[in-house]
């Protein structure tokens, strides 16, 4: 086993995890489940989400890293519990899996920056999105920002991840602030706030049982739970630092990203008058009604430069922290340099997102089973070990270096056990419900 490193500042593992939150979900699912969900409807069941159930499922995974110091799969045998290894396999699992075909739309960013330059996508966006999102150039564009990914990962935790992010996410707010700002002058702003922020109460009440569950999986997505992140990244954290405090930066962080992502979104396409509940469903969502977009309205070359600039630094913070994952394990067991354990998990992820790249619709397949099947029974597996098997422990985890508000180490723990856990039991269901019931067999044939 190496030497482990540890983040050299307190602000570099928050840069790192916000880095690692603020990503595709937040730019490209957020501001499309939106718009397919019944738009501020959808929102306001996302935040009480994020508050509610991923916060707290997000403090059980700090717990888990930061008292064992070692990678997500060998901390449960840290903590004297060598059987629930599984439960660190299955996250590890999961986060492979997820990263295989983000490494596929992270190419897609890659294609749309150039393509905003040349305004390539200007006349027919559609058109342009079908012909690089898919085939052999999909394959060349995931190549290339794996490649971005792993040198990142390559050069460590300190040299490499903390350098990058601690650069990556200022840049990502400060840009997307210029681009709230430019968007407000567009005529369809108002229209385009409207539909993101105001709720109707009607909608709320009478979709509960359909939006709920996407509310659910979304906030624990975009705050990078049940992937082994977490658990990861604050494996690395030396000193005593503040957990809830520090999660709670991320977490405020992220959600406002996620709004402001929206707020960029929608003026954009209420302005071009597209039908944002059909033009943006699905995989297409952003790269082609928020395209056409940037085709017609002042400057659009050059914010579409700066959106899909932005859309790659999130992308880029996000996968390196999944990277992280498989080769933290690696390295804490074996003897070999991260230079070399990089390449080698960069290849596997290469060749598991090759039907993703080559066809949209197993991108979407991949998509579905992680968010309905791998990230709520790992979150869930995570939630009833950390709540209802080490319990009290972990209570005492997050109280040290949290002050006063290690008062509410109770309160968390309650939460986790009851709140998270039926929380994720109702999505489990639901979701496995759709998969199997709903859609049937058509699920397991994408073609
Ligand atoms: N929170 C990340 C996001 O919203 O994009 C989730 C994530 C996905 C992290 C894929 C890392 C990753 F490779």
């Amino acid at each position: 086993m190496s030497d482990r490193e540890t983040w050299a500042t307190r602000p570099g593992f928050i840069l790192a995890a916000i880095g690692s939150a603020v990503g595709l979900g937040n730019l490209w699912q957020f501001p499309f489940k939106t718009a397919t969900n019944g738009g501020a409807a959808f929102v306001a069941f996302y935040l009480v989400a994020v508050v509610l159930i991923g916060f707290p499922a997000m403090l059980a995974e700090f717990v888990i890293g930061r008292r064992t110091h070692v990678n997500a799969v060998d901390a449960f045998e840290r903590l004297g519990h060598r059987q629930w290894r599984a439960v660190g396999a299955l996250a590890v699992v999961t986060g492979f899996w997820i990263l295989s075909y983000y490494n596929v739309v992270g190419g897609w960013v890659l294609r749309y920056i150039l393509g905003s330059a040349r305004g390539a996508y200007f006349a027919d966006p559609g058109g342009y999105f079908g012909a690089v999102s898919a085939g052999p150039e999909a394959v060349l564009a995931q190549a290339l920002f794996l490649a971005l990914v792993v040198g990142i990962v390559a050069l460590g935790i300190e040299d490499g991840i903390e350098k990058a992010t601690k650069l990556m996410v200022p840049s990502i707010v400060v840009l997307m602030v210029g681009l709230a700002a430019w968007v407000a002058t567009l005529p369809g702003a108002g229209a385009g706030y409207e539909f993101f922020l105001s709720p109707d109460l009607g909608t709320m009440v009478d979709n509960a049982g359909s939006i709920i569950p996407f509310a659910v999986g979304q906030a624990f997505f975009t705050l990078s739970l049940g992937m082994a992140i977490m658990v990861t990244y604050s494996s690395y954290v030396g000193g005593e630092d503040n957990l809830i405090t520090d999660g709670g930066a991320i977490v405020v962080t992220n959600t406002l990203v996620g709004v402001l992502a929206g707020l960029v979104v929608f003026p954009i396409l209420l302005t071009i008058g597209a039908d944002i509940t059909s033009d943006t469903t699905g995989a297409g969502a952003l790269f082609v009604a928020t395209a056409a977009g940037f085709g017609s309205v002042p400057f659009g070359r050059l914010f579409g430069v700066v959106f899909f600039g932005v859309v790659l630094i999130a992308a880029l913070s996000s996968a390196i922290s999944l990277l992280e994952v498989t080769v933290a394990y690696a390295n804490d067991n074996y003897d070999i340099p991260r230079t070399v354990l990089a390449p080698a998990v960069g290849v596997g992820l290469f060749l598991l997102g090759l039907p993703s790249a080559w066809d949209t619709a197993w991108l979407t397949w991949f998509d579905s089973f992680a968010y309905q099947v791998f990230l709520p029974l790992s979150v869930l597996a995570t939630a009833v070990f950390v709540g209802w098997v080490i319990g009290e422990d972990a209570v005492a985890e997050l109280r040290e270096g949290a002050g006063g508000i290690g008062a509410a180490g109770g309160v968390w723990l309650w939460t986790v056990r009851v709140l998270v856990v039926a929380a994720v039991l109702l999505t489990l269901g639901l979701g496995i419900n759709e998969m199997f019931l709903v859609d049937g067999a058509d699920f397991f044939a994408p073609f």
